[in-house]
């Protein structure tokens, strides 16, 4: 039977080696983590992570064929494939500080593998890291080696958050990179045999090594810049008075462009977009490249540019002014359908409205106070270190609440944020939301997920990115 060992419990790691478990009974999976509360969470019916679909997956082979544990060093030497999906956060000091990939963690887990095996063993970086760490990578490995040959591929994940499942079953395309010596191939042979137990031949991409570490940080780079092309034209949209979603909606149809991939929002967030981005910027940088790395450096900047405008709406809509008053923030996932809340633009729009001394009143499905309270505690690029997974007390804000509804959180506020686009906002009975509010009453929607016209017939001041502005927040815009 072949083993397979995954160092780190994440969402990256957690739910492709569940879905490795469903579709290869004849392979054990063990997923193993420093974090004791991590595993013990996975080993509940509590999963640490909310994924549609994941809790049916991982009750079917919990137990049978995949496994959770803190016996790092254990499992590794068992193992014949590692999987390495630990945390690459943004150096925070150092060379290339706010930029580069801190490779601290990838690098301790190498180190580990190299210390402990005992047999041979394919080591898989699943991890997205700059390109070239694979090489950097075998080096550890082979000098620390007694007789033992390691190979190193790179396959790295495409799956995105609240859809994972979907995308681990029907993956556009799996890809693995390796050597091209005859050893190389054989790794590479043997890794896409384990994903063809389900995903079809034609879909299973191999590369050279270097390759499948760029398409990743490409792939994430040209998602990224998608969202920020039509959230540029969103703010060129409210000056001429255009509809983004119809410009969206004609320039998807030119099947060249395609239509995924061009909602305007208040920004993109999550752990990859931005942290990529910013590796690839200090990549071309130091391959003295600095016109592509300023290329790609405004992707990241339209981002926070349309962050901060949101924020200047709101709070020049309001006569220029939040101080004191409630604001409702509807949603701080960083998308619908997940718990997560890694860089996701609500913390930026509540540190905005914090600055200004708003009240605010938050509400997110999945997301617990605990969470808010840590994240908008924390330091930029501080969320990627593990130390942030265990418990911390967590620092008071007296402008903050959390609540556990949507209605409580709109009761006496003067405004609305909808910055997450849950299913149940749009199902939300405004008009109640509206009776129970101070007037005049706004409604900020950072996810054109309203009908604009019938929330202005209700009676709400109405702001949505990107579509022709109501004339009350029109005659009263600064210049933003
Ligand atoms: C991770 C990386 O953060 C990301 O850079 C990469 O692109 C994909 O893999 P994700 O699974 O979302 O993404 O991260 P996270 O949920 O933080 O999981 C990483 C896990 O690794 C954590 O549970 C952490 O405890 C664990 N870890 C970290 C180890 O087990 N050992 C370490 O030395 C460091
Ligand atoms: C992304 C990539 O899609 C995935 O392939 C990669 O493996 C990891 O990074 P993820 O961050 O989980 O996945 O979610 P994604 O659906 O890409 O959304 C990222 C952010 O962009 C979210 O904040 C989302 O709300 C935002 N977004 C997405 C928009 O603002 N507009 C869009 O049209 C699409």
């Amino acid at each position: 039977m072949v083993k397979i060992c995954c160092i780190g419990a994440g969402y990256v790691g957690g739910p492709t080696m569940a879905m490795i478990a469903l579709k290869c009974p004849d392979i054990e999976v063990v997923v193993v983590d420093i974090s004791k509360p991590r595993i013990a969470a996975w080993n509940s019916d509590e999963l640490p992570i909310y994924e549609p679909g994941l809790d049916e997956v991982v009750k079917k082979c919990r137990g049978k064929n995949l496994f959770f544990s803190t016996e790092v060093e254990k499992h590794v030497a068992e193992a014949d494939i590692v999987f390495v999906s630990v945390n690459t956060p943004t150096k925070t000091r150092g060379l290339g500080a706010g930029k580069a990939a801190d490779l601290t963690y990838w690098e301790s887990a190498a180190r580990m593998i190299a210390d402990v095996s005992k047999s041979d063993k394919i080591v898989v970086e699943k991890s997205t890291v700059p390109v070239k760490t694979a090489e950097a990578i075998e080096k550890i490995l082979t000098h620390n080696n007694k007789g033992i040959n390691f190979q190193i591929l790179s396959n790295p994940e495409f799956l995105a958050e609240g859809t994972a499942i979907e995308d681990l079953e029907k993956p556009d395309r799996v890809l693995i990179g390796g050597r091209t010596t005859p050893e190389g191939q054989k790794a590479v042979a043997a890794l896409k045999a384990v994903y063809a137990h389900w995903v079809p031949e034609d879909r299973i991409i191999t590369t050279n090594l270097w390759s499948a570490e760029l398409s990743k940080l490409a792939a994430n780079a040209f998602l990224a810049q998608r969202i920020s092309s039509i959230n540029a034209m969103s703010a060129l949209c409210e000056s001429t008075g255009a509809d983004v979603s119809e410009v969206a909606y004609a320039v998807g149809k030119d099947s060249r462009i395609g239509p995924k991939f061009l909602n305007a929002s208040v920004g993109f967030g999550g752990s990859c977009f931005q942290k990529d981005i910013l590796n690839l910027v200090y990549i071309c940088e130091c391959n003295g490249l600095p016109e592509v790395a300023h290329y790609w450096k405004q992707v990241v900047s339209i981002n926070d540019y349309q962050k901060t405008r949101f924020v200047k709406r709101v709070v020049s809509s309001m006569f220029n002014t939040v101080s004191g008053k409630k604001i409702a923030i509807l949603g701080f996932a960083f998308k619908k359908d997940t718990g997560d809340t890694r860089e996701t633009p609500a913390i930026d729009v509540c540190h905005g409205l914090l600055g200004d001394k708003a009240q605010l009143s938050i509400y997110d499905p999945q997301v617990t106070e605990d969470q808010i309270k840590r994240d908008l505690a924390m330091n930029k690029f501080d969320w990627d270190h593990p130390q942030h997974l265990q418990p911390q007390s967590p620092t008071a804000f007296k402008q903050v609440s959390v609540v556990w509804d949507a209605y409580e959180a709109c009761k006496d506020a003067h405004g609305i944020c909808i910055i997450t686009e849950w299913d149940e906002f749009k199902k939300l009975d405004y008009q109640k939301l509206y009776d129970n509010m101070q007037k005049p009453a706004f409604l900020f929607d950072g996810r054109n997920v309203l009908n604009v016209e019938e929330m202005r017939k209700i009676g709400f001041v109405v702001y949505s990115i990107g579509k022709p502005l109501d004339p009350w927040v029109k005659d009263l815009q600064v210049s933003i």
